[in-house]
């Protein structure tokens, strides 16, 4: 079978590793890939959001199945691209129509969504432009620290929690205002959650899902999680306060009731399903959705998960995903995020990078390119280096020796990641 996956990240790299060790696929093309994928894969240079050129390429290459990386060509509707015209029709995707992957693309969507289908989350109130002294007023009401959350795709940005009341308000007219352009045309005000996170993974086929291992994903830029939100600084599965008995409260009070929800509201949804949770007092509560993997997530994730990647997405595209298994390696993964100096603030690019094969380790690139036969540093993420270990403590020591082997100018990691837990 001929799969072309799109995206260029850490994820696309981790996900094509995970492909490409199938019996069953015969090529894999990344679109546009990185310096890493085209080490297990054929890149093709399109943009993943660049629909006409996918079909093309899809077309003239007898590919057998799409599956989609990043949200982006998902929120921008590539699957139903895919299912609208006659001779793209019968080529699976993976990922959802644009109507699911509203879970991610709109977050007053995904806040109705669950109030619909009694999936606890945080209570919160959506205000659009005209609405300012309402939605200031319902500030009033709440118990700081103040949550404000641009409705659209701000990547990754769109997230702001406020210490002052003050603040809050000051920052719900910006936003309002203009703040993340259109994607704060409306803006949900929620209730502060504190607990520790966890992000849960499932595949579902529109009616059938399976739940992927889970992971913790590291955001801050120091140790100790301090300073600055990053793309995600590192991830460790599986995540200790997960056990088998907190899954299942997961599973029956938020995967299932999400995939029937879907299936109840008409929404065509085959793909992933990323469930940003927060481990409260009285159980585990949404904080998120994603319509797509997770990154650095997945670069541990595809460690653990022993099935074919592959034969799970036949049976998303058939729809008997029941009748496929997970089967999860028992050992921990860790993976240490090799970031530019300087990021997420700015920071250079262009710098060679060497001892990308550490032993031990296996490496995915999230930000790199080729300069002149040279592999350099092309993102403010740039080598994913993930590990296995008995446990999260030897898996975190195997990728720090993999990662100090990394090099290239002006390196910065984290050497904490899972330490917390
Ligand atoms: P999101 O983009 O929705 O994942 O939000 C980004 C980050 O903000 C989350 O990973 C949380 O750490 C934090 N966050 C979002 N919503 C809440 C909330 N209601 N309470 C506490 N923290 C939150
Ligand atoms: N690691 C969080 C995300 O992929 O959004």
């Amino acid at each position: 079978m001929k799969i072309l996956l799109l995206g260029s990240g850490g994820r696309e790299h981790a996900l094509a590793w995970k492909i490409a060790q199938s019996k069953k696929v015969e090529q894999l093309y990344v679109a546009p890939g990185n310096a890493g994928t085209a080490e297990v894969a054929t890149n093709v240079a399109l943009k993943a959001d660049d629909f006409d050129g996918v079909a093309d390429f899809v077309l003239k290459n007898g590919i057998d199945m799409l599956v989609v990386g990043p949200e982006d060509p998902l929120v921008k509707g590539i699957s139903d691209f895919f299912r609208t015209r006659p001779e793209l029709a019968g080529i699976p995707v993976i990922g959802p129509s644009k109507a699911g992957a509203q879970l991610e693309g709109s977050k007053d969507f995904a806040k109705g969504f669950m109030q619909r289908h009694g999936i606890p989350t945080a209570a919160y109130a959506t205000f659009d432009g005209t609405q300012l002294a309402e939605g200031q007023r319902f500030l009033e009401t709440l118990q700081p620290p103040y949550v404000l959350k641009a409705d659209g795709l701000c990547a990754g940005k769109g997230v702001l929690i406020l210490p002052t009341l003050a603040e809050a308000q000051r920052e719900l007219a910006n936003m309002l205002g203009g703040k993340f352009g259109n994607a704060s045309a409306r803006v949900v005000i929620e209730e502060f959650l504190s607990g520790i996170e966890c992000s849960v993974f499932a595949l579902t086929d529109g009616r059938h899902y399976c739940i992927l291992p889970e992971a913790k994903d590291y955001k801050r830029i120091g140790v100790g999680d301090t300073g600055l939100n990053t793309g995600g600084m590192g991830s460790v599965s599986p995540v200790p306060f997960a056990t088998p008995a907190w899954m299942q409260r997961v599973e029956q009070e938020i995967v299932r009731p999400t995939v029937e929800g879907l299936a109840a509201e008409g929404i065509d949804y085959k793909g992933f399903i990323f469930f940003g949770l927060i481990d409260c007092a009285d159980g585990p509560k949404v904080i998120e959705y994603n319509c797509r993997m997770g990154d650095p997530e997945t670069e541990t994730v595809m460690l653990r998960l022993k099935s074919d990647l592959v034969d799970l997405f036949e049976g998303v595209a058939e729809g008997n995903l029941d009748q496929r298994t997970v089967e999860v390696d028992e050992r921990a993964a860790v993976c240490v995020m090799c970031v530019s100096g300087g990021y997420p603030e700015a920071y250079e690019k262009g710098f060679p990078i060497t001892g990308l094969h550490p032993e031990g380790c296996v490496t995915f690139h999230a930000g790199t390119a080729v300069r002149d036969g040279q592999i350099v540093t092309a993102g403010g993420r740039v080598i994913a280096v993930s590990a296995y270990g008995k446990d999260k403590a030897e898996a975190l020591a195997q990728a720090m020796q993999g990662a100090e082997q990394v090099k290239f100018e002006k390196k910065y990691l984290r050497n904490d990641i899972g330490r917390d837990l």
